[in-house]
């Protein structure tokens, strides 16, 4: 199955992708992730993706597309697949058809978090990361043991640099302007679009998800 994780900035993809992920055994392609890691790497493709992070500005479509081409590439199709923060523009989501229609595949389901601004500006003010493992926390919902301090490793964990209240704000007009409008090109299209409140608890969240996905609760 291969299926589409959409939503704003700070909604519970990343949150809601691992659990379902790890529980089914299903393959993640997370595009925040891999430029991070690019960014992490000092690749061209890290220095090119900096500056438009920073700002809460979509990295520009060539290069997602071509970044998304080889981690398909990469990963052995067939297998189930969840698509976390892409597409995220229209040109982005025909690039994608053609690519999966090259290899045989189309996207089964478009499954939208959705969640008022003031819970999203909540949440992502309160996210912390590990920049060693990437394990996420939250300072209201899953504070790590020792404060400011990753349970799996000991590392200090971090703000990530886009989570300023200025960049966040912009993100999520960025989202509106050019991401919802995806919901209802996919809409008139083979995938079928579920739509689940994200201001519920993580494990109502989750079993939501795994209800419209017919994967049982
Ligand atoms: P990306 O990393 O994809 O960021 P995003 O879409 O803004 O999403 P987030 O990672 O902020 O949030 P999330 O929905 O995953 O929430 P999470 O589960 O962490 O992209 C970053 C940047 O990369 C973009 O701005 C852009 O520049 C670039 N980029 C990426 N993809 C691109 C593309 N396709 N095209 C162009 N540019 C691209 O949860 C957030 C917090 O809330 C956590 O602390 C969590 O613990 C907590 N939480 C989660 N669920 C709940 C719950 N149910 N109740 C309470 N707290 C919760």
């Amino acid at each position: 199955m291969y299926v589409i994780l959409l939503g704003p900035p700070g909604v519970g993809k990343g949150t809601q992708g691992v659990l379902l992920a790890d529980a089914m055994g299903w393959q993640r392609v997370v595009t925040g992730d891999l430029l991070r890691a690019a960014l992490d790497a000092g690749t061209p493709l890290g220095h090119q993706a900096q500056p438009f992070m920073n700002a809460g500005e979509l990295v520009p479509d060539p290069l997602i597309v071509e970044m998304v081409k080889e981690k398909l590439t990469a990963l052995s199709t067939g297998t189930n697949i969840l698509f976390d923060g892409f597409p995220r523009t229209e040109a982005q989501a025909s690039a994608f058809s053609m690519m999966l229609q090259a290899l045989g595949f189309a996207i089964d389901h478009v499954v939208v978090l959705e969640a008022s601004d003031e819970v999203l500006i909540e949440r992502v003010a309160g996210r912390r990361f590990c920049p060693s493992c990437g394990a996420v926390y939250s300072t209201v919902l899953d504070p790590s043991q020792t404060e400011g301090v990753c349970d799996n490793d000991g590392s200090r964990l971090v703000h990530r640099t886009d989570d300023t209240a200025a960049t966040v704000q912009n993100r999520l007009e960025v989202y509106r302007r050019e991401t919802e409008p995806l919901i209802a090109y996919y809409e008139y299209g083979r995938p079928t679009v579920h739509r689940v409140q994200g201001e519920q608890g993580v494990e109502e969240v989750q079993s939501e998800v795994r209800q419209v996905l017919g994967l049982g609760v």
